[in-house]
């Protein structure tokens, strides 16, 4: 098994509860190390230049406006095969088929404000921590 690196958002609807810790908990409990972590307040521009693949689906205006309107936490995890064991720990997109003791079964309020985003493959994990962070903040 690789060691792989992917990017990890936690959502402002969570950040606005107060979930930060016990969503890191549920990282590090399954194994995943936090190389890098800042909060940081996007614009809805910036939002929408992260989310750009999904330009086209008529829930991009209400994403971008969402991810804008209160701070996330951005954060590399770093562990054996990161990019699947954090989609595992995230559970599915919408809560209501989010298996037990996942982080969007535990936290998630609908598919839009579903309290975390994970990369879904190595390309785009390099591309969306490259957004986020320079090399320099990724200390390992
Ligand atoms: P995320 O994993 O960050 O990737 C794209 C996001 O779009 C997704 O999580 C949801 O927050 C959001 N999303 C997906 N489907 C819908 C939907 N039907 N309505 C509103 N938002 C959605």
């Amino acid at each position: 098994m690789a060691t792989e690196r992917t990017l990890s958002i936690i959502k402002p609807d969570a950040t606005a509860r107060n979930l930060t810790g016990q969503i890191n908990a549920k990282f590090e409990e399954a194994g995943l190390r936090i190389v890098a972590q800042k909060r940081i307040r996007l614009t809805k521009d910036q939002a929408g230049e992260f989310y750009a693949v999904h330009s086209e689906r008529p829930f991009y205006d209400e994403l971008c406006e969402f991810m804008a309107s209160a701070p996330v936490v951005v954060q590399v995890l770093e562990g054996e095969n990161a990019i699947a064991k954090n989609r595992e720990v995230m559970g599915a997109t919408n809560p209501a088929d989010a298996a037990p003791g996942t982080i969007r079964a535990e936290f998630a309020q609908s598919v839009g404000e579903n309290s975390v985003h994970g990369s879904d493959a190595p390309e785009t994990a390099a591309q969306e921590i490259a957004y986020f962070f320079s090399g320099l903040e990724l200390v390992g």
